[in-house]
């Protein structure tokens, strides 16, 4: 089993095609009324956005990890945007829109072949990070009822149950969960915020090393 390192940086354009595929396959429902060209416009709305989760090729690790030794050293912010390599895999994105001091999450999924390796939570601390850098102070989400995979992964990182809204979800009528964080800068939730941003600096990277499986993506990664 291949493994490599996942880190996370702003999306961009040369992204658009693998986040389109990765939405399409974890939003099934909600993705029919995204179109291709809404990704681009996305990028550009100065109120939105978005974070990827992405493989670099070998190459690219090299640089990143000679740059993340230095930043070890001083225990930097996490910067955005690292510059983009062509090849890299996109494993996961995350997306929110900024309504003058509340950040709302609008989309967090990570490819199904990579989930239960920390990308979700990777993207979320990462949302997080940048949402407080912005001088937001609450960050808001909605997500299904159904979706306990979603609610625990928010749950473990401070959201509390806020509300609900009945039959949100048109295709299904089902209701919307409401969840938030309604303190970004409350010394408890930096806290937290602090000890998860340490265990992953311990990991070495942003993110988390995660099996990449037999022969996938072989040459995109060479
Ligand atoms: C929700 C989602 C983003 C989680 O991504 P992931 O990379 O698999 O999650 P992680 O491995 O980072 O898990 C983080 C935490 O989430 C929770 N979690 C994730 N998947 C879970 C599952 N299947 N069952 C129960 N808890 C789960 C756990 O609390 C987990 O922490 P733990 O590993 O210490 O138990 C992913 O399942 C996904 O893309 N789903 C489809 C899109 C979606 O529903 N997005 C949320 C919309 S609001």
């Amino acid at each position: 089993m291949k493994h490599a390192t996942c880190m996370f940086r702003a999306m961009n354009e040369i992204d658009i095609p693998q986040v389109y595929c990765i939405d399409h396959e974890s939003f099934p429902a909600e993705s029919m009324f995204r179109p291709y060209s809404s990704y681009n416009r996305e990028i550009h709305n100065s109120m939105a956005r978005y974070i990827v989760g992405c493989v670099p090729s070998i190459r690219r690790m090299k640089e990143v990890q000679r740059s993340w030794f230095s930043r070890l050293l001083d225990k930097g912010p996490w910067r955005f945007p690292h510059p983009v390599m062509p090849q890299e895999l996109l494993v996961g994105f995350a997306g929110f829109w900024v309504m003058l001091d509340e950040a709302h999450i609008i989309a967090i999924a990570v490819r199904e072949r990579y989930r239960r390796q920390g990308i979700g939570e990777g993207l979320l601390l990462a949302v997080i990070d940048m949402a407080t850098t912005m001088n937001n102070r609450i960050l808001t989400l909605e997500v299904r009822e159904s979706n306990h995979a979603a609610q625990q992964m928010y749950l473990k990182h401070g959201f509390r149950v806020v509300g609900r809204r009945p039959r949100y979800y048109s295709d299904n009528q089902e209701d919307a969960v409401l969840m938030s964080v309604e303190d970004l800068n409350a010394p408890e939730f930096r806290e937290h915020v602090r000890q998860q941003r340490d265990r992953l600096l311990r990991q070495e990277c942003l993110a988390r090393t995660i099996e990449l499986g037999d022969g996938a993506f072989d040459e995109m990664l060479s």
